[in-house]
């Protein structure tokens, strides 16, 4: 988590900052800082809090300077406070960094710098760095760059940094290992972001750094990079990107999340262009291109992924392993790296991610890697560190998603998944042409379905403010629907801080049915399918503790509403594609629901969108 931006070249540095950084802040929101440079020296601004309150503190200060550097917090290292805020500059002054990422090895460097004189002023990890590349160069004499380079050297952990320095005022130095980097190359000048929505505004050109590189960014001379362990320098790979600004505005609505819960029927149906054929059932997804046919005899697919697409994850497991016929795991990231899994080289593992980012899948992925795994991804984010590190993948083209809480990631993962399923049930003849071409028209179909869905808006607002009295809910499903139960319970959770538990509705009887009172809220989420009579028998046990029940339930469905104290209705649709529908109205609930207590809706506390901590 974490932004980073920054500046070299002739225009003011600090309004290009401080945009990069509003773009940024998705990425955490704890506090905000820039550093601007030039032969004054290096002025330094920092704040608690979001961007803004930055803006209001630097009013009428001295912010000129065409190099500068910036960054937006989530805290990892030191609660969110003034002093804790980067940029963090060296002892005496010369340096000042900016980082993403966590130095494991830290409190060693300390001791060491302490035990040499250095004093410091915050519980970072990043500013032993700082201090260190001052040490580095004053015992060695070496330039501001070789500073750096050494002592990136002598760091354990995660970054993306950015460094400029009074001895060299004329530069900005940057590298990157385990966190991502990318310089915008304008003309005669560089723009450096964590991603490259940051600097869309200015260039398409971009560089994205490698693993275990830098560079030195010098006003009007052309970008060369180099290995922080090396030191032969190299013309780097420059890609065009493809980021349409006006997608990253509010384009009207009051939250980025609101608009992406409405640009579904859009996304989902992006997600499908070009790649289904209604008439065959044939699908193309020109990314698995090489591995389709492989993956179709594979022994078992393994899915990686975190939170939501965690959950998007479990729906490709129920799909693929009906429809297709091959066993599949789902396993959280996180645990997966730590638990020894077994992991043979013709396992094929499919990493899950809206950002590209995230830590623990990208770690998840190198693990499998270093298995002989076969590893591709699901990405949203084009370019990102999880799209260069697989062999292969499936971009979900879903455009940028700017509200920390994910939706239209979500349904546009599930749709992919589905996609998937299908291309490979064709080429396993698990399901005949006439079933392939009906469940292709059903997905085909759900775009206008979601319309229909979301036009319930009104209904969810008044369940809403219902569940706004509440201390906590529940949410139950079966089948495709209980990764539906647990996506409606995390978006509450993330969103308005109300507890809730998303469960497999028959688990109910075995402990958490003791939790049901007079008026706990339960959101069941009941359409048209083959466990429907379960999930019903459900809504009675609930019913007869007075539990205050809403019942998600297929258009039509009246025996089934009439059971429940209140009711939401989706259009019919076949189980396949059931769950795309049926997580509209729990997003449409959330939402509402965060917004009835007035919760900052897409920055939710302690959250950031971009998870690349550990
Ligand atoms: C929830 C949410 C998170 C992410 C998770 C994985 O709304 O956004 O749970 O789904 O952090 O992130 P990605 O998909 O970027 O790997």
């Amino acid at each position: 988590m974490c932004g980073i931006v920054g500046y070299i070249g002739k225009k003011e540095a600090y309004p290009i900052l401080m945009g990069g950084l509003s773009r940024l802040e998705y990425r955490g929101y704890d506090s905000a800082g820039v550093s601007l440079c030039d032969d004054k020296g290096i002025r330094t601004y920092k704040r608690q809090g979001k961007v803004a309150d930055l803006a209001l503190f630097t009013t009428g200060k001295d912010v000129s300077g065409a190099v500068g550097i910036g960054h937006t917090r989530w805290a990892t290292h030191g609660e969110p406070s003034d002093r804790n805020s980067h940029p963090h500059v060296s002892q005496d002054g010369s340096v000042a960094i900016v980082h993403n990422g966590i130095i494991e090895n830290y409190r060693q460097l300390r001791a060491e710098l302490e035990r040499n004189g250095y004093r410091f002023g915050s519980d970072t990890d990043t500013e032993s760095v700082a201090h260190l590349i001052e040490h580095i160069g004053k015992k060695t004499g070496v330039t501001f760059p070789e500073a750096v380079r050494l002592a990136l050297r002598e760091v354990v952990g995660a970054y993306a940094i950015a460094a400029i320095s009074t001895n060299d005022p004329d530069i900005v130095v940057v590298a990157r290992k385990g966190s991502p980097l990318v310089v915008g190359i304008g003309d005669g000048e560089f723009f450096i972001a964590s991603d490259a929505t940051a600097v869309a505004e200015y260039t398409r050109k971009v560089v994205y750094l490698d693993e275990g590189e830098m560079a030195v960014l010098k006003r009007g001379e052309d970008l060369l990079v180099s290995a922080i362990d090396g030191r032969e320098e190299r013309n780097p790979v420059i890609t065009e990107i493809e980021a349409e600004l006006e997608s990253i505005g509010k384009e009207g609505f009051e939250h980025f999340m609101e608009k992406e819960i409405f640009e579904q029927p859009k996304t989902i149906l992006d997600s499908m262009r070009g790649r289904l054929d209604p008439e065959t059932g044939e699908v193309r997804l020109g990314g698995l291109r090489d591995h389709i046919d492989r993956l179709a005899e594979a022994d078992r697919i393994i899915f990686v992924a975190c939170g939501t697409s965690f959950y998007a994850a479990i729906l490709g497991e129920y799909l693929i392993e009906r429809y297709a016929g091959i066993p599949v795991e789902v396993e959280y990231a996180s645990e997966f790296r730590y638990r020894h899994p077994l992991i043979r080289k013709h396992d094929f593992v499919f990493a899950v991610s809206q950002s590209g980012e995230t830590a623990d899948t990208l770690a998840a992925i190198r693990l499998a890697k270093e298995s002989g795994a076969t590893v591709l991804g699901i990405c949203n984010v084009v370019g990102s560190s999880i799209a260069r590190e697989t062999v292969a993948g499936i971009y979900t083209h879903a455009g940028p998603e700017i509200g920390v809480a994910s939706t239209k990631a979500f349904t546009a993962q599930v749709t992919v998944l589905s996609l998937i399923t299908l291309a490979l049930a064709k080429r396993r003849k698990t399901l005949s042409d006439t079933e392939l071409i009906r469940l292709a028209k059903e997905l085909l179909a759900i775009p206008e379905k979601v319309k229909t869905a979301l036009a319930k808006r009104e209904e969810c607002k008044e369940i809403a403010k219902e569940i706004a009295k509440s201390g906590d809910a529940f949410y139950l499903g079966r089948g495709v629907c209980y990764p539906v139960a647990l996506e409606g319970a995390l978006k509450l959770k993330e969103i308005t801080y109300i507890h809730a538990e998303g469960y497999p509705a028959g688990e109910m009887k075995h402990g958490p049915i003791a939790l049901i009172e007079d008026g706990t809220p339960v959101i069941a989420v009941a359409p048209e399918s083959e466990t429907h009579d379960k999930i019903v028998g459900s809504i009675q046990e609930m019913k007869a503790r007075r539990a205050n029940v809403t019942a998600v339930v297929t258009e039509g469905d009246t025996a089934t509403a009439a059971l429940a104290d209140r009711s939401i209705s989706i259009p019919v649709a076949d189980e396949f594609v059931v769950a795309l529908l049926a997580v509209i109205p729990l997003q449409l609930i959330a939402y509402h629901t965060a917004v009835t207590l007035g919760r900052d809706v897409d920055r939710p506390r302690n959250l950031a969108k971009s998870v690349t901590v550990e």
